[in-house]
């Protein structure tokens, strides 16, 4: 791979080559920045299609488990191996890594640079909520139907592989456009690790990353019980429940239009200097994370759709809802039951879906469903339960701070 000035830009533009010449990218047109990488729009010169290209910020210990668990987690969860970009035939849950540095063949630093080459999406959650604040503009019940259907089928499809993601949120979630609403997908899959056999599996915390707004309560009790500079050393028990949380809080803010828990650590940590407090508060399962006056709003939205939510994030996490329940709620039945009917009706299936209506085949449950379209629901009113998302392709700190290991290894 080589930088070097681009041929058709200024000396500040640059373009990235791979071995091949194929990829290019300018540094300007940059999507967005996460803890690890720097993400830019490129362009795949032999198919002429757009791509994004993740440039990892260095070649670490971190960096490369990043990159390589990235490739590895993205063949599962896609269910099929490299297909290049231009033969993608369906639309997933997960992006796909279409290519990546190499040096002589094997996956890795190619000339000092660790670098993916993404299908290329479209705004992230993060952004696209808000830009709707700003708009006040809020999200369709289909919108939200459909953004909730996609944030439990990732939970559920992880779970299906004994995965944990333990990093859902909004920043991390991007648009893929499609004909209708937008396809959501998860992005980030550096630091996906294994639930185990047994569906839980125990790890340190040390071996993980995740974000304080967007964790589970049992993490946080977890982290808490470890003690002050231990956690790194702490085993802790991984499992489903934990993104069925964060996939709770992400689709709980696509409702209120509000950075709910982040707001809570800011402020708490700004008082505090420390995690400590808001561990301590999202950990107590004594203190509820909704008012009955939240509740109330939220019923007044849809009622089914409230008790969604409250399901899945409760601070109890032998009580929360599971991935399947959350398919199966009544809140997302349009959805499910247009799926069940288009699968008994025919078997081309789209493969990230494929295990969800399996689900459903077998469940067979045939209860009548509420119909809804996009055209005719009503706009959802906005909850102003707190302040605004910020505004923000990047995740610096401190709404999307995370507690990066040094290490970052998997089990
Ligand atoms: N395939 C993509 N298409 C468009 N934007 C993307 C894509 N992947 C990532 N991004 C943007 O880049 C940001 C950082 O990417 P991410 O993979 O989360 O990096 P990190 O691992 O450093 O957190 C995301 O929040 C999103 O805004
Ligand atoms: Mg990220």
């Amino acid at each position: 791979m080589a930088m070097r000035g681009h041929p058709l830009g200024g000396s500040s533009t640059q373009q990235l080559e791979t071995p091949h010449g194929r990829f290019v990218f300018k540094r300007s047109a940059q999507l967005g920045e996460g803890c690890a990488a720097k993400v830019y729009e490129g362009r795949d010169l032999e198919s002429g299609q757009f791509v994004a290209v993740k440039v990892y910020k260095d070649i670490g210990r971190t960096s490369l488990h990043c990159f390589h668990n990235a490739i590895q987690v993205g063949k599962l969860l896609n269910g099929k191996s490299g297909k290049r970009l231009q033969d993608r035939t369906d639309r997933g849950l997960f992006v796909e890594v279409v290519a990546h540095s190499a040096n002589h063949g094997v996956p890795g630093p190619d000339l000092g640079f660790l670098f993916h080459i993404l299908e290329l999406g479209g705004p992230s959650l993060e952004d696209v909520l808000a830009t709707r604040y700003r708009d006040a503009s809020a999200l369709s019940m289909a919108e939200l139907r459909d953004l909730h259907w996609s944030l439990f089928s990732m939970a559920y499809k992880l779970e299906s592989l004994n995965l944990v993601h333990l990093d859902i949120k909004p920043s991390n979630i991007v648009s893929f456009p499609q004909s209708g609403n937008p396809q959501w997908k998860l992005v980030d899959l550096d630091c996906v690790v294994p639930a185990g056999a047994a569906r839980c599996v125990v790890t340190k915390f040390g071996d993980i990353t995740f974000t304080p707004a967007y964790i589970a309560p049992e993490l946080a009790r977890a982290y808490l019980r470890a003690g002050p500079g231990q956690a790194k050393h702490c085993p802790v028990i991984l499992t489903p429940a934990m993104d069925i949380w964060s996939a709770g809080i992400c689709a709980l803010e696509a409702v209120v239009l509000a950075s709910l828990l982040t707001d809570q650590y800011i402020k708490l940590q700004k008082e505090t200097g420390s995690d400590h407090e808001f561990l301590k508060w999202l950990g107590d399962v004594d203190e509820q994370l909704f008012s009955s006056g939240v509740i109330e709003s939220l019923r007044t939205v849809d009622a089914d759709m409230a008790r969604l939510l409250v399901g899945t994030l409760t601070k109890d996490n032998t009580r929360r809802l599971n991935a399947k329940d959350c398919l199966m709620h009544q809140w997302l039945r349009p959805i499910s039951e247009a799926m069940r009917q288009k699968a008994s009706s025919s078997r081309s299936l789209m493969a990230p879906t494929r295990s969800q209506l399996h689900m459903l085949e077998r469940k067979s449950d045939t209860t009548s469903c509420k119909q809804s379209t996009a055209t005719d629901e009503p706009v959802v009113k906005p909850i102003k339960l707190n302040k605004p998302l910020k505004q923000s392709t990047n995740e610096q700190s401190p709404d999307v701070a995370k507690w990066t290991s040094s290490t970052c290894e998997t089990m």
